[in-house]
């Protein structure tokens, strides 16, 4: 095992380790945003959604004696659609700097917590004879799917603000529909990952040997 860096000097407890502050920061700010995010995804294609509302307006109108056309009630209807997606919008801004944030501090993180020199360390480590290659070889995979997940959400914020900045410039209007495609399937993996990530963890803390993972990433961990 790699002793030198640090990294694994509690062998049975591969997932037990130091978070600095910004990456805790990160970590909890990014769950925040992100649950908001997709929150506001599943108003606006439910409870918001224009199409569904067009009779709601005209029903609660016609109780005053009002008559509107389709079209008016569309609009109404509409507008409380495009508070949602405005809503997301806001979000995205905010997760797209908590991304910006995520790289900037990579630089200032202590090696042993860097993403690269961790995977570097681990496939060392499985090189390495007399190693339990079956709980190293799971590490690597959740390091991986880090990556991966860092992938996902550049994709996202990418795509995002692309479509905020497409709406004014004519020439990429045509490819809106295209970027919005790939950032609805996005948002399905981003789904997965969670889902995936949270069942992970709570395996993890019913381990005898992970349990405490989560207050290592609230309280930093005293590896
Ligand atoms: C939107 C939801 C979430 C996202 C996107 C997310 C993302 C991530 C990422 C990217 C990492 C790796 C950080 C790094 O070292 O580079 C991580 C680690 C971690 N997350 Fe989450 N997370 C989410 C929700 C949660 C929740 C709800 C919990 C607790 C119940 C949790 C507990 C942890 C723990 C304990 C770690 C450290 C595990 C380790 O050292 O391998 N996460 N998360
Ligand atoms: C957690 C990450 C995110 C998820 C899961 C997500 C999901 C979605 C989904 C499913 C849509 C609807 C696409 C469609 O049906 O055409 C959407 C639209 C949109 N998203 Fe995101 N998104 C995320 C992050 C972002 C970010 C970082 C931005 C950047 C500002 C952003 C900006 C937008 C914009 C501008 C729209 C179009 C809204 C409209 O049609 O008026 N999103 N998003």
């Amino acid at each position: 095992m790699e002793k030198e860096s640090g990294l694994f000097e509690r062998k049975n407890e591969l997932f037990r380790g130091k978070h600095s502050r910004s990456i805790r920061f990160w970590h909890w700010s990014t769950f925040v945003i992100t649950t908001g995010s997709l929150f506001t995804v599943l108003l606006a294609k439910t409870l918001l959604n224009t199409r569904k509302n067009i009779p709601v307006v005209q029903e609660n109108l016609r109780a005053s004696n009002i008559a509107i056309t389709v079209g008016q009630a569309k609009s109404l209807a509409h507008e409380f659609n495009d508070m949602a997606w405005n809503f997301h919008t806001n979000l995205g801004y905010i997760l797209a700097g908590l991304f910006g944030f995520r790289i900037l501090i990579e630089f200032f993180q202590p090696k042993e917590q860097k993403v690269i020199p961790i995977l570097k360390n681990t496939l060392k480590s499985l090189r390495q004879p007399g190693t339990d290659l079956k709980d190293l070889k799971y590490y690597l995979f959740v390091r991986c799917a880090y990556l991966f997940f860092y992938l996902v959400l550049a994709v996202q914020v990418c795509t995002g603000l692309f479509m905020v900045y497409s709406d004014d410039v004519e020439d990429l209007k045509k490819l809106r529909h295209s970027v919005s495609d790939i950032h609805s399937v996005g948002m399905w993996v981003l789904l997965t990952y969670i889902a995936l990530h949270i069942i992970g963890v709570v395996y993890s803390e019913h381990s005898k040997k992970n349990s405490g993972i989560v207050s290592d990433m609230i309280n930093g961990g005293q590896n």
